[in-house]
């Protein structure tokens, strides 16, 4: 039967263990794998634009010996000629064995896992979801923490459009005594269906506030988000919103020795780069891990033992 990853909830809390155990074992020892796909064909459907997921999906392909076809802008497809997402995953489906998608509608991913006859991978689909960015960060988390169960993880910026904080927040939800900090302008809020049927159904322990300063000191976690422009129905209130938080030297100040700072880029202003050479700067290193993560996951959806 074929499988796609269109939400990560649909993988369970021990698929996720043997992921991160595979991408631990690929990060090891990475010539165990270079030939595990060999002949296979990944396409990368990229209708939004794109530079760490889709260059980490092909990256991943590589070196798991295989090859990568596909287009990076919706104007270089036939969708700009009216095809629908169906009938184009149903043609790609003749091509390849595996597809990533990315797309401004919510949902469209899902749609062409219906249509194609080869598995589909969700890699963002407008504000909704990004389940391989969540399991970029769950490796990250459990290679920096040791363990995911009992962290306080702050999620600051934009928490309404940012999809890769709504996958996160479901996957941590599954996780033993995790407790979450929501920082954001009111505008900005988590969406109510997180709030109600992922946080308060599951019993998380959860705040909401406007204020990163005072949240900062408890984080073992502090994810930062972009906030995304491209969603704002207008742009006086992006303007407005865009610099709501910015990191500097100066705010880590309370912060834990061994806080671990993370965001899934592309940062436009919210980590001053100064951070970067501070050892708590998680996020280049969130950047590599996404590779061996998705190599991980297209073996699985592939079967390949
Ligand atoms: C994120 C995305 O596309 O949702 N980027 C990524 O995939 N690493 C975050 C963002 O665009 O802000």
């Amino acid at each position: 039967m074929k499988r796609s990853l269109i939400d990560i909830l649909e993988l369970s809390p021990a698929e996720i263990d043997e992921l991160i155990a595979t991408a631990n074992d690929i990060i090891d020892h990475p010539a165990k794998y270079s030939e595990k796909c060999r002949g296979k064909k990944l396409a990368t459907l990229f209708f939004e634009p794109s530079t760490r997921t889709r260059l980490s999906f092909e990256a991943a392909m590589y070196e798991l010996g295989g090859n990568v076809l596909g287009f990076s802008e919706a104007q270089s497809s036939s969708a700009a000629k009216g095809e629908s997402v169906s009938d184009t995953a149903k043609t790609v489906s003749c091509y390849a064995d595996i597809i990533a998608m990315r797309h401004p509608k919510e949902g469209a991913p899902y749609v062409a896992s219906m249509a194609a006859s080869i598995p589909v991978i969700n890699a963002g689909d407008g504000g909704h979801n990004h389940p391989t960015q969540t399991l970029t960060d769950l490796l990250t988390i459990s290679r920096e923490k040791g363990h995911i169960d009992g962290l306080t993880v702050g999620f600051c910026g934009d928490l309404k459009f940012g999809r890769t904080v709504h996958s996160l927040i479901g996957a941590l939800s599954r996780y033993k005594n995790v407790k979450i900090v929501l920082i954001s302008p009111t505008e900005l809020k988590v969406p109510e269906y997180v709030l109600q049927e992922v946080l308060e159904k599951n019993n998380i322990d959860f705040v909401q506030t406007t204020d990163l300063q005072a949240a900062l000191p408890e984080l073992d976690i502090l994810y930062m988000t972009r906030v995304q422009r491209e969603r704002f129905f207008n742009e006086e209130d992006y303007l407005r919103l865009k610099d709501s938080y910015i990191l500097t030297p100066s705010k880590l100040r309370d912060a834990k020795s061994d806080l671990c700072i993370m965001h899934p880029l592309p940062r436009v202003n919210e980590i001053s780069v100064e951070i970067d050479d501070d050892p708590r700067a998680c996020y280049f290193k969130q950047v590599l891990y996404g590779k061996y993560i998705r190599m991980a996951l297209i073996m699985k959806l592939l079967e390949v033992e």
